[in-house]
């Protein structure tokens, strides 16, 4: 499988790793050892000792380095191997273990799986989810068991909450007859969606004025590579702009990192802009949230993935409809972007 590797997708949200675990996640097909410093700075190294290939995460730490629980090699936190306790001592020089630059941003821990030098620069600023209460924000991971493309898929095509999603998010048949408009730049693909509907979508109805009233609403969703959707819902009573600043709404992010072709590790944020300090209400939400991913959306994209049997979606012939333009052009940018970077000069660029 191809992926976009000269990329920052996220590896863990902050508080999986903690302050001693060695904690490991596959990712893209390689094993990653994330772990903090005693400083509190994450590192990824890959999860296997060089000597016979036993995953480093079964170790042990000493400080900042980390001791093989084979034959007891030690490595620092850049991969070096700082002590060999067999015959003289000697270091062999093949005696490194690959390490990936690693960063935490909004609450997650980005890497950059590639070989060509880390781009901070390529690092999206998802600062919004950084403003605020802390009670006006939650996080949450699902491991899928689906290629990751279907479930920006899902994501970029929101015409199915009607029909798939339960009465708390239901737009009363609004959204899908509409076609989204679409902007599409260099590295991104947005879509936005403008309704009314009667009342408000349920999650944002006891917040506006008149809860039983008739609202406007929009979806604004933006897609950048690797797989991050950052998505922006809100609705108002007022004749103002149709945006966060004006209307109760909240600004999403969705994003994926292949664990395999055939699995993913799904995160997810949300910061709402209502009743921000109520701590009691966002731990409701997160979980709310979470439960549709997994009891809703999770289970049709996984038997959608193994039903096809491919993650070649195009050789399938789907049928494609209205709703199918953010999602497919998305697949085509993607898959350029990734072509782009297997050209023999990419390393040149
Ligand atoms: S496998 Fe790690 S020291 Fe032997
Ligand atoms: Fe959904």
């Amino acid at each position: 499988m191809a992926y976009l590797k000269n990329a920052w997708y996220v590896s863990a949200l902050s508080t999986e790793v903690g302050p001693v675990e060695l904690f490991h996640r596959k990712i893209m097909d390689t094993s990653i050892l994330i772990y903090r410093k005693e400083d509190g700075v994450a590192v990824a190294l890959h999860d296997r000792c060089p000597h016979r290939f036993a995953p480093l995460h079964l170790g042990k730490r000493d400080g900042d380095q980390v001791i093989c629980i084979y034959h007891a090699l030690r490595f620092d936190c850049t991969g070096k191997c700082t002590h060999n306790p067999h015959g003289e001592g000697r270091i062999p020089q093949a005696a490194v273990v690959r390490s990936f630059p690693l960063e935490e941003r909004h609450g997650m821990l980005w890497i950059w799986m590639g070989d060509q030098p880390a781009d901070l620069a390529r690092l999206p600023d998802f600062g919004p989810l950084d403003e605020g209460h802390p009670h006006g924000v939650g996080y949450t991971y699902m491991h899928m068991k689906a290629n990751y493309e279907l479930i920006i898929d899902n994501v970029m095509d929101l015409s199915h909450i009607d029909h798939l999603h339960g009465e708390i998010i239901t737009t009363r048949g609004k959204l899908s007859p509409k076609v989204p408009q679409i902007k599409e730049g260099a590295r991104s693909i947005s879509a936005r969606w403008e309704w009314e509907q009667t009342p408000a979508m349920l999650i944002f109805a006891d917040h506006l004025p008149q809860p039983k009233e008739e609202a406007r609403h929009f979806f604004d969703i933006t897609w950048t590579p690797p797989a991050n959707i950052q998505l922006s819902v809100g609705a108002v009573q007022n004749d103002g702009a149709l945006d966060l600043a004006n209307c109760v709404g909240q600004y999403d992010l969705h994003t994926t990192t292949p664990e395999t072709e055939n699995s993913t590790h799904y995160f997810f944020a949300t910061r709402r802009n209502h009743i921000e300090d109520d701590a009691g209400y966002n731990d409701m939400k997160i979980k709310a949230m979470h439960a549709a991913f997994e009891n809703e959306d999770g289970p049709v994209i996984t038997a959608a993935h193994e039903e096809m049997g491919t993650t070649d979606f195009f050789s399938l012939k789907p049928v494609l409809m209205t709703n199918d333009i953010a999602p497919v052009k998305v697949r085509r940018l993607l898959s350029k972007l990734i072509k782009e970077e297997q050209r023999p000069d990419a390393l040149a660029q």
